[in-house]
């Protein structure tokens, strides 16, 4: 009975939720509702995606099946077959270096949520070089014990604002958050909220382990991702970009991964352009 009586109070909340969201904006929820409707004809696409290996042409490599001596981190967790214990998907490597690539040997200020067995922050030094800050969070106390040079422990638990509140204070500068803590959508929402924002242009952002297609923090992600394509015309033709536009560069949705990427400078408005002299005439130019 409690059990029936505790699903009833999370659907009442999960409906006040949306409710109230609605409410503060019509306009914007008329809106969001007419396109779940286009998300769900996407997602039912996706669910029978007719695979045709005719197509399969490229030799390019693929998530998971990269050219592993040209990846330094595939490289390290290779010959990390003792000592401590790091612990990722595999195709993560070729996403981490596709996006980290430009910090390396640089002084890049580098957060690792989810210490576990210390083995990661020890690739993650080894790829950035001397110069990198690694700050690694866990809920565990014992994590203490893999605090050494260019790495410091925090213990804290990232679905707790306060603890974000004073580790923005402690560190002030941040480059790259990696969340590989407790992959529950509700902690990974306040890790990103608390974070993002807090960290450097042309910072990285990566949650790990987005397990599951109808996840929250995909919801939420996807939410982020359609102030992207904000169009804000001014009365002289110009296209202003939004404070998200200007602070966000892109969002990438890898399996399980998603990473967002900060822009290196702030971006005041978007502009078009025809280079050329022959032009069709059915546009104006
Ligand atoms: C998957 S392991 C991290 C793996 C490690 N990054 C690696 O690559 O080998 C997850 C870690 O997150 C920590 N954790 C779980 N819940 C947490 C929370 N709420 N806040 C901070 N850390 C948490 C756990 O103690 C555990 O050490």
């Amino acid at each position: 009975m409690k059990g029936k009586q505790g699903s009833i109070w999370s659907k009442a909340k999960l409906f006040s939720k949306v409710l109230g969201n609605f409410m503060k904006d019509p306009k914007r929820g008329m809106a969001i509702l007419k396109g779940l409707g286009d998300s769900m004809q996407g997602y039912k696409n996706s669910e029978t995606w007719n695979l045709n290996p005719a197509t399969f042409q490229s030799s390019a490599p693929v998530n998971g099946n990269l050219d592993k001596t040209s990846n330094p981190l595939q490289a390290y967790f290779d010959a990390n077959t003792t000592g401590r214990g790091i612990w990722k998907w595999l195709h993560y490597f070729d996403i981490y270096h596709e996006h980290f690539k430009k910090f390396i040997g640089q002084e890049v200020h580098i957060v690792e949520i989810g210490v576990f067995s210390g083995g990661s922050l020890r690739m993650w030094k080894n790829y950035f070089g001397d110069k990198c800050h690694i700050y690694g969070v866990d809920i565990e106390k014992d994590c203490k014990v893999y605090e050494e040079d260019n790495v410091k422990i925090i213990i804290g638990d990232q679905s707790d604002r306060k603890f974000w509140q004073q580790f923005k204070k402690d560190f002030p500068v941040i480059d790259i958050v990696i969340d590989d803590g407790s992959h529950y959508s509700d902690h990974q929402i306040i890790t990103l909220e608390e974070l993002l924002p807090h960290m450097r242009s042309g910072g990285v952002f990566v949650c790990e382990d987005v397990h599951k297609h109808l996840n929250r923090f995909n919801f939420y992600v996807n939410g982020l991702s359609l102030n992207l394509h904000t169009f804000d015309e001014q009365p002289n033709g110009e296209i202003k970009s939004t404070s998200f536009q200007s602070a966000i560069s892109s969002i990438h949705l890898y399996p399980y991964v998603t990473v967002i990427n900060k822009s290196p400078h702030v971006v005041e408005k978007f502009s078009t352009e025809r280079h050329g002299t022959e032009w069709r005439p059915y546009q104006q130019v």
